[in-house]
């Protein structure tokens, strides 16, 4: 449905009202506004500056286990500088309103970033792992970094010597199972799916509206830029993250 986004904004605000099960989805681009580059947008996007299968595979880190790991920390370190921005702490406060209210509240993150935890979101199911968190590719012991750089790249298991790689999904792996079922039920049960700041192009992450719709539920998006679910969507909101939320939480406290 295609349509300004005020009236946008105005349908969605009336369908989370109503909502007893809102699901959150983000991407990349709900950390845009925080300094955070997304992955696919044209001109700063990781994957136009970086080729993917050099850096994010498994084959990659078997290859060059020093510089995939630098890379990483590299990210980490970027996120560690970087702040929430109010959309994420616009959702925090949907998420503690909801939860106050006794209805339900998923929050699904593609994201790797930590930023929506340093909000004070709650719980967010982080469909592709964690910066914030390295595993040993030997005794599989996870480990979660200081502020400080490793001195060595790839840094060695405490527990064992061997390589820690990051806590993030590669291309070609699976998705941590107990997360990706806790998504799908999450999107499966909703009534309302509003999905933020992603091309929706990942699979299985983009598949997780179209379980929403398929279930009945209301879907609604924020994103500056169409995708592949916004002409499906009973709300498209074409404004960015921080915008959209504001305007969100407005018109919802004017609900009531
Ligand atoms: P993408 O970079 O593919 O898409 C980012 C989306 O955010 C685009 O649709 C932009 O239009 C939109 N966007 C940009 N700025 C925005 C803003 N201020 N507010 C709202 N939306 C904005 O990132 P993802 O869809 O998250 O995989 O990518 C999915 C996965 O592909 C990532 O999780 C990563 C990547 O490879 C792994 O890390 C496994």
């Amino acid at each position: 449905m295609s349509d300004s986004p005020d009236d946008a904004i105005t349908r969605a605000a009336e369908q989370i009202a109503e909502a007893d099960h809102l699901c959150v989805m983000t991407g990349a681009g709900a950390s845009a506004e925080s300094g955070i580059p997304t992955f696919r947008d044209a001109l700063d996007g990781l994957w136009s500056k970086y080729d993917p299968t050099d850096l994010a595979t498994p084959e990659a880190f078997n290859r060059d286990p020093a510089t995939v790991s630098r890379w990483y920390e590299h990210r980490r370190q970027l996120c560690l500088g970087c702040e929430p921005n109010p959309g994420h702490h616009a959702l925090a406060e949907l998420q503690r309103a909801f939860l106050e209210a006794d209805r339900q509240f998923t929050l699904i993150t593609q994201n790797v970033d930590g930023l929506h935890q340093r909000a004070g979101s709650q719980d967010p199911i982080q469909l592709h792992g964690s910066l914030f968190q390295w595993r040993c590719i030997a005794c599989e012991q996870r480990h979660e970094p200081g502020d400080q750089e490793p001195e060595t790249f790839p840094p060695p298991c405490p527990a064992c010597e061997q390589p820690l790689r990051p806590s993030v999904v590669w291309f070609g792996e699976a998705l941590p199972p107990e997360a990706l079922a806790a998504a799908g039920d999450a999107a499966e049960g909703c009534d309302v799916f509003l999905s933020i700041g992603t091309s929706s192009q990942v699979q299985p992450a983009a598949s997780l509206a179209w379980t929403a719709v398929h279930g009945g539920a209301t879907l609604i998006e924020i994103n500056p830029d169409p995708t592949p679910v916004t002409s499906r969507a009973d709300a498209a909101i074409s404004l960015p993250f921080t915008t959209a939320m504001d305007r969100l939480l407005s018109e919802l406290s004017e609900i009531g």
